[in-house]
């Protein structure tokens, strides 16, 4: 534990408090030994939309006064198409020295699919150690009058991504495809651990296991039991289980019923664009890919692609890239700026790309 002072901060935009006590480490504290450190941000605007509401993000982060230091990484589909670069074990690298990276988007039509998700996405996932994917819904699902307020958990770093399997005899008639799930105690038990934490500190205190135990028995009883277990660690926090497929019609029907859902890696994929679709659009759900050991940056990311069809027409909402930010305030410990820009969120503004991002950003600074 560091103990840390704040000062040369402008009155107005952090107030002013005679010390604080950082829980993190140096990398994750913005004032460090009485001296003010900005946050190191590796940006990926990525490919499409990506830049556009990258750039919308990173003016409302500063509205907030929370001081970054930006460095930009060329990365995606379009430089892949340039020189071949998807993500070398150097940049890689490099990105472990940042305190947290922003993303865009990534992904282009004119790449095949797989090359720069695996190679991009899913590897900074995996290799990260980003074992969280957070996924907060907050809104008012279509036909109900009052707004819900969920978090999914998605295991990040295993289940059917991890690329078990393989193709025999392609493209004859005896093609054999195989693609395996894992689910191993540890990744499972630290994922559904995390929920459990995050529950515990909500109002609701509630965490619903989604799965297909009925069909997928040999990963949902893995899944099930670590549950139980962890579940008995936390005697205030209510359970539930559901069944992916059941999960789905009450994301629809009846969304107020979750607080903290957990899951694994693909229901969690195919879930959230279900929870976007009932939360006011794809173009609000931001998404948090959380390292939570910190033993590197964490990569905070919209769930939405890359929009190529839209891209330079001002009509990608850079709202999910603005919340993704807000979460990954949240993560270096800058909660109450993450709170003024969900706030911010909130007033719903509208009109192109960098209307949306300035009237967020002057709701924010207080103009
Ligand atoms: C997401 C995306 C990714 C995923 C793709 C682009 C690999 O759909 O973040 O939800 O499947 O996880
Ligand atoms: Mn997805």
């Amino acid at each position: 534990m560091f103990k840390v002072g704040y000062f040369g901060l402008e009155p107005g935009i952090c107030g002013v408090r005679e010390e604080m006590f950082c829980h993190e480490e140096k990398a994750t504290c913005a004032f460090y030994d009485g001296l003010l450190m900005a946050h190191r941000i590796a940006l990926i605007g990525g490919d499409g939309i990506g830049p556009e509401v990258t750039a919308e993000a990173v003016k409302v982060v500063r509205a907030t006064g929370v001081a970054i230091d930006t460095t930009d990484f060329d990365l995606g589909g379009m430089r892949y198409l340039r020189d071949g670069e998807i993500l070398s074990d150097d940049v890689l690298n490099q990105l472990r020295g940042f305190d947290a990276i922003l993303l865009g988007a990534v992904g282009t039509p004119d790449v095949p699919p797989g090359i720069i998700e695996r190679g991009l996405l899913l590897k900074m996932r995996f290799d990260l150690d980003l074992y969280v994917n957070q996924r907060p819904f907050v809104g008012t699902a279509p036909g109900h009058v009052t707004p819900h307020d969920f978090i999914v958990i998605r295991e990040n770093t295993e289940g059917p991504y991890v690329g078990e399997g393989g193709v025999l005899r392609r493209g004859t008639p005896y093609e054999i495809a195989t693609q395996g799930s894992v689910n191993t105690r540890h990744g499972v038990e630290r994922c559904i651990r995390y929920a459990f934490e995050l529950a515990a500190k909500r109002e609701r205190k509630h965490v619903t296991l989604v799965h297909k135990t009925n069909v997928l028995t040999f990963a949902g009883d893995l899944w099930q039991r670590a549950f139980n277990e962890v579940a008995a660690q936390f005697p205030q926090v209510g359970t539930a289980y559901n069944h992916v497929d059941a999960a789905c019609i009450y994301f629809v029907e009846d969304p107020h019923r979750y607080d903290v859902i957990v899951t694994d890696n693909l229901f969690g994929d195919i879930l959230t664009d279900l929870g976007g679709a009932v939360s006011g659009g794809i173009g609000l759900a931001s998404s948090a890919n959380l390292n939570p050991a910190r033993t590197g940056p964490s990569m905070f990311e919209p769930s939405h692609g890359s929009a190529p069809d839209i891209v330079g027409t001002g009509k990608a909402n850079p709202t999910a890239a603005i919340l993704s930010a807000a979460l990954m305030l949240d993560f270096l410990n800058e909660s109450a700026a993450g709170d003024r820009i969900r706030a911010a969120c909130g007033t719903a503004p509208t009109g192109s790309t960098v209307d949306i991002g300035n009237a967020i950003a002057a709701i924010v600074a207080g103009k």
